[in-house]
């Protein structure tokens, strides 16, 4: 069930206890989302909620001047070990510590649920060019394909995963949102599974015999479809939406 261990502020917190292992085992984002998310001409970019910079290094390898801003110093110190290229910054959506009209476009990465989205659609627009783009992507599991069903029953499902995706719309002072889906699978194995399910807020915040039951349920999910064997692909579907300001 999403939501049930600790409040919101809590779990989005919590993933500072877990940055290692959110490095290792989070996924990473598609080429063709990132090209989409990010308009051409941009040169300055702002990643918010960047966590230890998933998205920002697929930003550095296309030469973009890349500025993260994350409020958790142990996301940061990821961030900055694994991309050492990147300004990183404390801060939130909703206080951005960078002057107005600084950067050509911002991207948020699987981040935008934990803001408040009011506060933080003004606050972007005050950070961006006239013109500018904020660019939102998540990543879901494609639960079109049945074992990821039996696995999302196992896991529980975080909030992104109960969002309606055909909802996300940014809202004024932007023009109209777009969107674009990819779908894409990443090489897995049993463990990373496991220590991906491990570095879900609700997971990092639930009791010990929780996350045990939540760990052991997704280890059995895979051993029982022999399909899968001991090398595997999970499917994903990459939901990404952009919209301009104004020029
Ligand atoms: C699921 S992680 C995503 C991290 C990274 N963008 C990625 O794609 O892997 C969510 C991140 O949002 C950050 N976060 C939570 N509340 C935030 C806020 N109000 N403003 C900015 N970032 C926030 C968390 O600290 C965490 O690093």
């Amino acid at each position: 069930m999403p939501g049930t261990h600790g409040d919101k502020a809590t779990r989005a917190r919590s993933f500072g206890a877990a940055a290692d292992l959110y490095e290792r085992a989070r996924p990473g984002y598609p080429d063709d989302a990132v090209d989409w998310l990010v308009p051409d001409g941009a040169r300055t970019v702002l990643d918010l909620g960047a966590g230890t910079g998933k998205l920002s290094r697929s930003l550095v390898g296309r030469g973009l001047d890349v500025i993260a801003i994350e409020p958790l110093p142990e996301m940061r110190a990821a961030l900055t070990a694994a991309v050492p290229e990147v300004r990183a910054l404390a801060g939130t959506a909703e206080q951005i510590p960078l002057a107005d009209a600084s950067v050509d476009a911002i991207t948020v990465a699987q981040a935008w649920h934990w803001v408040d989205p009011r506060r933080a659609t003004a606050e972007v627009a005050r950070v961006l060019r006239p013109g500018g783009t904020l660019g939102l992507i998540w990543n879901r599991r494609d639960d079109r394909v049945d074992w990821i069903v039996q696995l999302t029953k196992a896991m529980g499902s975080a909030e992104v995963e109960v969002m309606d995706m055909d909802a996300v719309e940014i809202g004024p002072p932007f023009g109209p949102t777009e969107s674009f889906v990819t779908e894409w699978s990443r090489p897995m194995d049993v463990d990373l599974l496991v220590e991906m399910t491990a570095s879900r807020s609700y997971v990092i915040t639930a009791t010990p015999r929780r996350r045990r039951e939540i760990l052991a349920g997704v280890r059995r999910v895979v051993e029982a479809d022999a399909h899968l064997g001991t090398d595997f692909t999970l499917p994903y579907r990459t939901y990404c939406y952009r919209a301009a300001l104004p020029t």
